[in-house]
């Protein structure tokens, strides 16, 4: 069943995981409801999609544990407690979504990261895209999310983000230890985690809204950029991103001269 292709777009991407028959399965970000400020309608949109990227996040894991039975016990416990902590976070989602009058399949959902993600034949590739790509971004989006959802005076989901938060940096943290170790033993790990790299950036290339679409909500989906935030360096050093990947990443941001001001050549 998971082992079917899909394709969206004009790229090959993995068929979606089963969902219950209330969720309604979309495949591109113009049919999704993202909303862009925090009315009732957009926070409960924000804690859906969320409990649905948790839910991926599992089934991600998941499957790599079940991909991968010889890779080495210590990154294959690191899997399964990641496992415990996605189901916790989207029951967590789930339950302040119903509290906030929402309901499971209220709005439409995408399987974007494990489409992406399980199309790479590697674990390294895989932690390299999830962990330390997906998950690295949710670290900064988070920072930004407590403080919008503090503003609107809900301490108890900021607080719950903030949880999360922190099982999030050692999801990042453990693939960063792992990417690294397992390249230096076998350095031809590098290419395959750099063309797993190349299909992600081809799957964004190829999903990219055009000049003044819309999605579902009616928000126009070039108006801001879905990456437009700024890196969570202290999270990232927690995470054991290098000073040099911090650094770079804060180039592509557009903040490279706070990065080469003041710093040793
Ligand atoms: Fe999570
Ligand atoms: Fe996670």
């Amino acid at each position: 069943m998971f082992m079917t292709n899909k394709v969206t777009q004009g790229v090959t991407l993995r068929g979606d995981p089963a969902r219950e028959d209330c969720f309604k399965v979309v495949h591109l970000h113009n049919e999704l409801y993202d909303f862009n400020d925090m009315s009732e309608v957009s926070r409960r949109q924000r804690l859906h999609r969320h409990m649905h990227n948790e839910m991926q996040s599992l089934e991600i894991a998941a499957q790599s544990l079940a991909d991968f039975p010889d890779a080495p016990w210590d990154l294959r416990l690191q899997l399964a407690r990641q496992c415990w902590d996605e189901t916790r976070h989207a029951m967590l989602l789930y339950r302040r979504l119903l509290e906030l009058g929402g309901r499971k399949g209220e709005f439409p959902v995408m399987n974007y990261e494990w489409s992406v993600t399980l199309m790479s034949d590697s674990l390294p590739a895989r932690l390299a895209l999830q962990n330390r790509t997906f998950e690295g971004g949710e670290m900064d989006l988070l920072r930004q999310l407590i403080a919008k959802w503090r503003e609107v005076g809900d301490e108890r989901t900021a607080e719950m983000l903030g949880g999360i938060l922190a099982d999030e940096i050692q999801h990042v943290r453990f693939a960063n230890q792992w990417v690294k170790r397992m390249a230096k033993e076998d350095p031809r790990i590098l290419l395959k985690v750099a063309m797993a790299i190349r299909f992600l950036k081809e799957v964004t290339a190829a999903l990219a809204p055009q000049p003044g679409e819309v999605n579902a909500a009616g928000v126009d989906l070039t108006g801001y950029k879905h990456l437009d935030v700024f890196a969570n360096i202290e999270d990232r050093r927690t995470a054991e991103f290098t000073e040099e990947e911090i650094a770079e990443l804060l180039r592509q941001e557009g903040f490279g001269s706070i990065t080469s001001e003041g710093q040793p050549a």
